[in-house]
């Protein structure tokens, strides 16, 4: 387009300074709307929260609708809806299926936020709310870039939406939803934005994420709790036991003892590691962010190979006894903990879950009962950054953050992303805005309101350069 300045300058404005323009003067509607959405407490894993996370979901899709998108629905499941709507604009250009979750991860302990979880505020441009960047913020880019690409006649190609509200607890009901419904969810791409990036001044696209095996072990001691100073060191504390055993998983050199778990990981190649070694990483700037003196992990493995693709085993929660308020003499009869491990290509869910449980068994002393049970699992993913979305989303990243983006593989899971590819035989583009410091699934979780604006903007230049109009 070609405007007349009024000097009689002709200024030439191209469809990205428009983009950009439309984005800088409707960001405080953009924000509110967000900021409504985070007023939802939708915490899936809380039965108490039940309407709220259907709220939530009524949300999205009211603002959908308003963006344009047709067939906007909500789909039941045994457990929360998921939201699903598409554009078609020509079925003979390629189809692009965004993915995203409305749930959120409980805000507990609440007394360690500098405001309530659910009522949104921004501090030091920075928004604060559960479900700020994981994952509401970054679902609600791709909403309002979508809401841009109609308003300026840019959408390049066809764009499927589906957005569970199962996530943070498994996405038990997504897999089934998947099958019944492969025709539905026809598409050449997947677009996520559920990850992070290195830094602002370092943008990256995630090419990895790790499976999880998520445990609960119940070990029981006497038949009852008893006085410890009556029974104490004559019956095993159940307490103790579980102290040992949990100690005994890993040796002297960080690594995980259970037979057969480093059975399946595959190595990287010295070039391979050099190159995610290569990727901007402070080790003091890290320790000084979680106010720790030292770092502890694997043996001979850096920071980012060991959250990256080394496999992990981590004790989530542990209980039993008496820990209320003062002293009391116990020695209980159970004791517990919740166990999580991180796994990494070609790690199955189901055989190390089959592994953990039978090697705890195998070490349970005589003198106290166990029971393992499987929580939820998921298998870990690796994406092609040689796809052409994947080279459409680096040259997004080029043309808006004025550099080219690392390949990164980061430590979480979004078990789904391999689901994706079994089912589907789609490939994924994890195009995630987030840092690591963002405090997701904690305590004062925030999500920079420059992330999210040149998120948007990012995302609308995706689609340029995936689908040239
Ligand atoms: N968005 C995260 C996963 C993530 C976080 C990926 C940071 C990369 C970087 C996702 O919502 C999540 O929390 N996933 C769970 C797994 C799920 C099965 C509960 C996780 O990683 O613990
Ligand atoms: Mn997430
Ligand atoms: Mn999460």
């Amino acid at each position: 387009m070609v405007l007349n300045d009024g000097n009689l300058n002709l200024r030439v404005i191209t469809a990205s300074t428009m983009v950009k323009a439309y984005i800088q003067s409707n960001k405080d509607r953009f924000l509110s709307e967000l900021f409504d959405w985070l007023r939802i407490p939708s915490v899936s894993a809380d039965s108490r929260h039940k309407d709220d996370v259907r709220k939530a979901a009524e949300f999205l899709k009211a603002k959908l609708s308003a963006a344009g998108v047709e067939n906007v629905d909500l789909y039941e499941t045994k457990g929360h809806p998921i939201v699903y709507a598409e554009k078609i604009i020509d079925a003979s250009l390629p189809t692009v299926l965004v993915y995203g979750h409305y749930d959120v991860q409980p805000a507990d302990p609440l007394n360690l936020w500098t405001s309530p979880p659910f009522e949104p505020v921004i501090k030091d441009d920075k928004i604060y709310a559960r479900g700020a960047c994981d994952d509401k913020g970054q679902v609600y880019m791709h909403v309002k870039a979508f809401e841009v690409m109609m308003k300026h006649n840019l959408l390049p190609c066809n764009i499927k939406f589906m957005v569970e509200g199962e996530e943070e607890v498994g996405s038990d009901n997504l897999g089934a939803f998947v099958k019944e419904n492969k025709a539905r969810l026809q598409a050449d791409v997947i677009l996520i934005s559920d990850t992070a990036l290195i830094s602002l001044d370092h943008p990256s696209i995630t090419t990895g994420l790790r499976g999880l095996s998520y445990m609960e072990v119940e070990v029981t001691g006497p038949n009852r709790d008893l006085h410890s100073g009556v029974y104490g060191g004559a019956v095993a504390n159940p307490i103790n036991v579980l102290c040992d055993m949990i100690s005994s998983l890993h040796d002297e050199d960080g690594k995980v003892t259970i037979p057969g778990f480093y059975d399946k990981v595959t190595e990287l190649s010295t070039s391979e590691r050099e190159a995610l070694n290569r990727a901007p990483f402070s080790l003091d700037e890290y320790k000084k962010e979680l106010g720790i003196d030292e770092i502890k992990g694997e043996k001979n493995y850096t920071t980012l190979e060991r959250t990256g693709v080394r496999p992990t085993l981590d004790v989530n929660g542990i209980w039993g006894g008496y820990t209320g308020e003062g002293a009391k003499t116990v020695l209980p009869s159970k004791a517990s903990a919740k166990i999580s491990m991180r796994l990494v290509p070609n790690q199955g869910s189901a055989e190390i879950t089959e592994l953990f449980t039978n090697h705890i068994k195998a070490i349970a002393p005589a003198y106290v009962k166990v029971k393992v049970t499987a929580h939820h699992g998921g298998e870990p993913a690796v994406t092609s950054t040689q796809s052409p979305a994947y080279k459409a989303a680096s040259k997004a990243f080029e043309e808006v953050w004025g550099k080219a983006p690392i390949p990164t593989r980061d430590g979480g899971s979004i078990p789904i992303v391999a689901l994706f590819k079994k089912e589907l035989g789609l490939e994924t583009v994890l195009m995630g805005f987030g840092l690591d410091s963002d405090s997701i699934h904690s305590p004062n979780e925030h999500y920079g309101v420059k992330n999210f604006m040149l998120g948007v903007e990012t995302i609308v230049s995706f689609y340029k350069h995936y689908s040239p109009k």
